[in-house]
């Protein structure tokens, strides 16, 4: 599996795969300031909502590194002006702003202007923040493999796997999960326009540990599942509603249109830092609209009449009732999603 993220606690420096030039070459960007951090997550060298969330988180350590203040407020400031920045750069994944108000908040609560210790609290933070995805993204995987058959085919959208997270996944999390639990499971990936990361990523990761994978347009999932060759649908979500509305990578709503006409099963699969319970809908969802040139070009080659106008949201959002579960880190949440995702938080793991 390649590591997506990673703090070289010696150089004051944090290590990004550059998911950019994947498949065809594999290099780490060096970040030793925020700011490159934030470029990083901006031109998508990092993406994935948990990835993103823990690239912010550390990238605010290199930020609250560098500060100079005299008061502990006029410190602060400076560590919420740099917040705010990474905070702009993707609007739409809740996880980023998640993971930066988490660190902010253990900076206010630590009671101390001392700029050394605050930064060690911020890293110790940062450090929590990518553990735990990590160990959620494996509960996930635990409690979603249940829906996958013995021999089971799966179509997912997007790259929710190891690359999107601090390591195994989401919904990749799920299907490594059924391989390690013994089932004969393969999987169709769309490739996933404009920027291709189910074919650039999820068939890398998946062919990586020999799990079999078929690549196809995006415009070919309805003749899958009307040829009756798909069993179910897993995609990721970088923002969910209280009502259980999902935001995730555009095409995604498409998909769960098709799965419901065709009567096949259309699970979701995030960490619990996804759901954004201060929102009553996916309308609320801030979504986040990107470069012409995605569309128009391919690899600097110019695919579309020069000047054609362009429309290019870089998420969608599939309405609740679409949904036929959502695979969280706290358990198998089920409708009602406004209410059960509300108990969920309440008392914890459960399947309801
Ligand atoms: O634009 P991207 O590549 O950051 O979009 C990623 C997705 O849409 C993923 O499905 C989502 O973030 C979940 S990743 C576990």
């Amino acid at each position: 599996m390649l590591e997506t993220i990673r703090w070289l606690p010696g150089e004051e420096c944090l290590e990004l795969l550059d998911q950019t030039r994947l498949p065809a070459e594999i290099s780490y960007i060096k970040c030793s300031d925020y700011r490159q951090v934030a470029a990083a997550i901006k031109c998508l060298a990092v993406r994935g909502a948990p990835a993103i969330g823990a690239a912010a988180a550390y990238g605010l350590v290199l930020a609250a590194g560098k500060c100079r203040a005299n008061a502990e407020e006029e410190y602060l400031a400076q560590v919420e002006a740099a917040a705010r920045e990474l905070a702009a750069t993707r609007p739409t994944a809740v996880n980023l702003s998640w993971a930066l108000t988490r660190l902010l908040q253990r900076a206010s609560d630590a009671g101390t202007g001392d700029p050394a210790v605050l930064r060690d609290l911020l890293l110790e933070e940062a450090h929590a923040i990518f553990r735990e995805d990590a160990s959620g993204n494996r509960k996930i995987g635990e409690y979603g493999q249940g829906f996958i058959p013995q021999k089971g085919s799966v179509l997912t959208h997007c790259n929710a796997g190891a690359l999107a997270t601090a390591g195994y996944g989401t919904a990749l999390g799920v299907i490594r999960a059924a391989r390690n639990a013994g089932k004969d499971v393969s999987v169709y990936a769309d490739e996933t326009r404009p920027l291709l990361q189910g074919a650039r990523l999820t068939t890398l990761e998946l062919l990586q540990e020999n799990i079999p994978v078929t690549l196809i347009t995006d415009n070919m999932a309805g003749f899958l599942m009307a040829k009756k060759m798909v069993d179910l649908v897993i995609v990721g979500a970088d923002r969910i509603a209280s009502n259980g509305d999902v935001a995730n990578k555009i095409g995604t709503y498409g998909l769960a249109v098709l799965a419901k006409a065709h009567n096949i099963p259309f699970y979701v699969a995030a960490p619990f830092s996804t759901v954004d319970l201060s929102l009553h809908s996916g309308d609320e969802i801030p979504i986040e609209e990107r470069d012409h040139t995605e569309v128009t070009h391919h690899g600097g080659r110019l695919l579309a009449p020069a000047g054609v106008k362009v429309w290019n949201p870089a998420f969608d959002v599939t309405p609740h009732h679409l949904v036929t579960a959502i695979i969280t880190d706290r358990g198998i949440v089920r409708p009602p999603f406004g209410e059960n995702l509300k108990k969920t938080t309440r008392q914890g793991l459960q399947d309801c």
